[in-house]
């Protein structure tokens, strides 16, 4: 099997059935006290509890993943839920409409800022993409005096691309020259990158596990820079001063990080959060980035050669994702016709990839695969563009959307 699908959902990490039997044993010998403490399954080094899991694990896992201060992240249940809690915040339109973010960002912030055009005044500037690639030039001037934020994805999920340190700096530093915050998406950096957020300036950084990183759903993340006073409207009675003086109104918790729960926490998740951190974070993520860049590199050498003019059915097939090393993300992009189709074939294969929007396919290979994973997924892909294989293939009907 070629699982290449590490920007999707990672592989399951061995040790995740031994942490969710801990869950159970948890939940079984503690009852509704694990609220209050359970042992330290996540090496975080003194004694834990589910209702300080989320900052825990922001402080034992998060922080150095981001190079973050202790005391700035928290386990959130998705970016989503987050990107929506940053927008109900009234501190940064203090005086200011503007939302500026490239029309390549994640429906996760795309449609929320739309969303909440809705619901506040919002100037939302969706400034245009070349390709599926941040026009980090046009952004810097859509940045004005009025504007209150400023997202950008770390890695596009179209593109592949990994926007520049330098070019993430100076969205921060025009951004904060004209008194605006910048929210940086990490989802496609998360695992299989060394982030430093405070070189990058970014205010806030988002991001989740269940990709690179092998965690799975309910385990995303937030950072917030320390020092700035952020109050979401959107905020739950988890995230409350005082939560059981169940009080009339709300009042927010001094630990800004905090003010991001909702509702009773969602604890399972958080049990298998860190399992593929472990992995990662054993040889470090400067060896899981050099591993990847050699991958993918390979990868694309396989690709150029199949892509050569002479090559039969490849007409229309490219390169989307970029060559040069550093601005390569873990995925690579193949724009295609019958993108889906071909996804769809190749998993008839054992080779498992996906496609977007049945223009491009992406597939990832990473510290799991080998070198004959990428020429088993080439290979085929070689094979179904020369007998047009791919486009005859009906796939099965399933339940889900999902490809
Ligand atoms: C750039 C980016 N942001 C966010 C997400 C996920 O967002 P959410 O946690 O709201 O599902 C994805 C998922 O693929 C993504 O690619």
């Amino acid at each position: 099997m070629a699982e290449l699908r590490a920007f999707t959902h990672g592989l399951m990490p061995q040790t995740t059935p031994a942490i969710m039997q801990a869950f159970c044993e948890d939940w079984a010998e503690r009852g509704v006290d694990a609220w209050n403490g359970v042992p330290d399954r996540w090496d975080i080094g003194h004694q834990t509890s589910w209702w300080t899991l989320p900052e825990d694990l922001g402080d034992r896992w998060i922080s150095p993943l981001l190079s973050a201060a202790p005391g700035t992240c928290v386990l959130q249940p998705n970016v989503h839920w987050t990107v929506a809690a940053l927008l109900s915040c009234d501190e940064p339109f203090d005086g200011r409409t503007g939302v500026v973010l490239s029309e390549a960002e994640f429906p996760s912030v795309r449609h929320n800022v739309r969303q909440w055009a809705g619901l506040r005044e919002i100037n939302m500037h969706e400034v245009a993409a070349s390709g599926a690639d941040v026009d980090v030039e046009a952004m810097l001037d859509a940045i004005t005096d009025d504007t209150a934020w400023v997202f950008v994805s770390h890695v596009g999920f179209a593109s592949g691309a990994k926007l520049p340190d330098a070019a993430i700096r100076a969205l921060a530093d025009r951004a904060h020259a004209r008194g605006a915050l910048l929210c940086v998406d990490g989802y496609h950096a998360t695992g299989s990158v060394d982030v430093d957020v405070n070189a990058l300036g970014a205010d806030v950084y988002v991001g989740g596990l269940l990709k690179e990183a092998s965690g799975s759903s309910g385990n995303s993340y937030l950072y917030v820079r320390p020092g700035l006073d952020l109050r979401p409207r959107l905020s739950g009675w988890f995230a409350d001063a005082d939560p059981f003086g169940f009080n009339a109104a709300p009042e927010p918790h001094p630990r800004v990080r905090r003010r991001f729960l909702a509702g009773t926490t969602a604890v399972a998740s958080m049990y298998h959060a860190v399992e593929g951190l472990r992995v990662l974070l054993g040889p470090g993520l400067d060896a899981v980035r050099q591993d990847s860049l050699d991958k993918t590199g390979y990868a694309i050498e396989r690709i150029d050669a199949l892509l050569a003019p002479e090559a039969a059915g490849a007409s229309g097939v490219h390169l989307r994702s970029p060559r040069e090393a550093e601005r390569r993300g873990a995925m690579i992009v193949l724009a295609m016709p019958d993108a889906d189709k071909m996804c769809a074939w190749l998993k008839t294969r054992g080779v498992y990839t996906d496609s977007r929007r049945g223009e491009v396919l992406r597939f990832a290979p990473f510290v799991w695969n080998t070198q004959e994973d990428i020429d088993r997924c080439v290979d085929a892909i070689a094979e179904a563009l020369e007998t047009g294989a791919h486009l005859r293939y009906e796939a099965p009907t399933e339940a889900g959307p999902v490809t």
